[in-house]
């Protein structure tokens, strides 16, 4: 399986990262320094994750160097205005006591405004944010340029526009129970790559996925965990995958990957893509907006 994909600007983002979501203060770091350990040289977290800091540190401490790490941030809904948008890196790259980021995203296709629940005009069409992200690349602050949670009339609107940089990735929920074959396709016929989060499932729902029959035959036909066949798949897929463990036994099972034998492999995307999606994270209601985020 590719241990990278190389993106349009050529640079190499490893295939599998430590996904920081959720990973609490006290256990993000020690779980960061596991990781390096383990060989992980990817690591995918953001500045709301409120994390940030302890994750630079122990970046730090590990003593592996800085460009040896790939480094992914995203920028806050309430940051999508272009004059708000510096400053937001900034404190980002203050946090995580670094002077670039390897990938910066916008994090949701939502544009919050104070007051109300959203700038409407920006969160239909966030070329102004986009154009900002891209004088970041010019000013090298970030070297590559992204965005997350988009679907796929999200990302026809944001690249009609004329954009110097394409978005080189989009992050969404890809597991098991959401495989999003539709988005992959688009993915792929228009040279962006997906990453994917909540790979195993999402808390809560981790051990369905572990027990999924296919899933199980597969395991123990080539000996590997469950968890190591749904990681092993996705990145067969052509995805990078984010699973997110505090657990270092977990984070050293998560990071051993290998390609699945063809029939095996379609075993298992058959069996994915024949039922009815279950997306775990819809936060639209939460956020009291007046329309799906995924419509
Ligand atoms: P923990 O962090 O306590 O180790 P996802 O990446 O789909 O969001 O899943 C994250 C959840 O899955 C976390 O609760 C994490 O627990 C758990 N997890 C991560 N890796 C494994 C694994 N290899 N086996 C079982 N559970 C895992």
């Amino acid at each position: 399986l590719p241990s990278h994909y190389t993106l349009p600007s050529g640079d190499k983002i490893p295939s599998v990262a430590l996904g920081v979501w959720r990973a609490r203060p006290n256990e993000v770091g020690k779980a960061v320094k596991a990781a390096l350990k383990a060989g992980y040289r990817h690591i995918d977290g953001a500045w709301v994750y409120r994390n940030e800091a302890e994750v630079g540190q122990a970046l730090r401490e590990s003593g592996v160097p800085r460009e040896d790490v790939w480094i992914t941030s995203k920028l806050w809904n309430t940051f999508h205005a272009p004059e708000d948008i510096e400053p937001a890196l900034d404190d980002s790259l203050a946090k995580l006591g670094t002077d670039y980021l390897d990938m910066y995203l916008i994090h949701w296709p939502l544009a919050k405004k104070d007051g109300k629940p959203y700038d409407k005009d920006l969160t239909h069409n966030p070329y102004p944010t986009w154009q900002k992200l891209e004088e970041m690349v010019e000013k090298g602050k970030v070297r590559n340029i992204g965005v997350s949670n988009f679907n796929i009339r999200r990302l026809e609107n944001l690249t009609s526009n004329p954009l110097k940089i394409r978005p080189a990735v989009n992050q969404v929920e890809i597991s098991y129970w959401i495989p999003q074959p539709e988005l992959l396709q688009w993915a792929k016929e228009n040279d962006m790559l997906l990453e994917a989060y909540s790979p195993l499932g999402s808390e809560g729902r981790v051990r369905d996925t572990l027990k999924v029959r296919e899933v199980q035959e597969i395991a123990k036909e080539l000996g590997m965990t469950p968890a190591q066949v749904v990681i092993s798949w996705l990145v067969q897929r052509g995805l990078v995958v984010l699973p997110k463990s505090v657990t270092p036994a977990r984070i050293v099972e998560n990071f051993q990957v290998s390609a699945l034998p063809q029939e095996l492999f379609d075993k298992l995307e058959k069996a994915a893509t024949s039922h009815k999606p279950y997306p775990r994270l819809n936060p639209s209601r939460g956020w009291g907006i007046d329309f799906d985020i995924f419509d």
